[in-house]
């Protein structure tokens, strides 16, 4: 006897997923995609938290350093996460962030992750700080003010 395939997305409240993400109106200016796999789920079968963890903090670590031109920059802070939905193997989700402060030696970032199928937000993380960091371990000041949406800060130490 096979079951009826239940519509997850039914009366789902749209947040705006159908078109390109706009960095001017959506928040966000930096983002990216996964396919949720067999290997990324918890025991219930929904997507593992310390797997999406892993995944923001690479993709904030990615980000940091193209804005703050180092690849020396370190995870320093990350506030309140507060799991609204999941997803579920084969659900794609996407991971958007931005810079929304550049200290001296710091970038604090906002984190806010949607599910594509469902269109339900995932979580948001208001801060996620990195700060940068000199060859001895130490904070050292970036020098940036604003965000980039080029490749001009690229760090070239991993140039052969
Ligand atoms: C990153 C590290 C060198 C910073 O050391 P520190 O003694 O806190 O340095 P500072 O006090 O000079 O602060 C550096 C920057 O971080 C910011 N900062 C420090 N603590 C913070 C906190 N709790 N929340 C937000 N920002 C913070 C400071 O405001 C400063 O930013 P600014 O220069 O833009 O104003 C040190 O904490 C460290 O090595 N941590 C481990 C990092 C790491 O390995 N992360 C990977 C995960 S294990």
């Amino acid at each position: 006897m096979s079951e009826e395939p239940t519509d997850r997305t039914a009366a789902l409240p749209t947040i705006g997923l159908d078109g390109p993400i706009d960095p001017a109106t959506d928040g966000v200016s930096f983002h990216t995609r996964k396919w949720v796999k067999p290997e990324d789920l918890n025991a219930n079968g929904t997507l593992f938290g310390g797997s999406l963890l892993r995944w923001i903090d690479e993709q904030a670590a990615i980000y940091a350093i193209i804005q703050l031109g180092n690849h020396r920059s370190v995870t320093k802070l990350i506030s309140e996460i507060n799991f609204v939905s999941s997803a579920e193997q084969g659900d794609m989700i996407e991971m958007g962030l931005k810079a929304t402060h550049f200290g001296r030696t710091s970038l604090t970032m906002r984190a806010e992750v949607r599910n594509m199928i469902t269109r339900q937000v995932i979580l948001t993380i208001e801060k996620i700080v990195f700060v940068s960091l000199g060859p001895d371990g130490k904070p050292v000041p970036h020098g940036y003010t604003d965000i980039t949406y080029h490749r001009d800060r690229l760090p070239v130490q991993n140039r052969s």
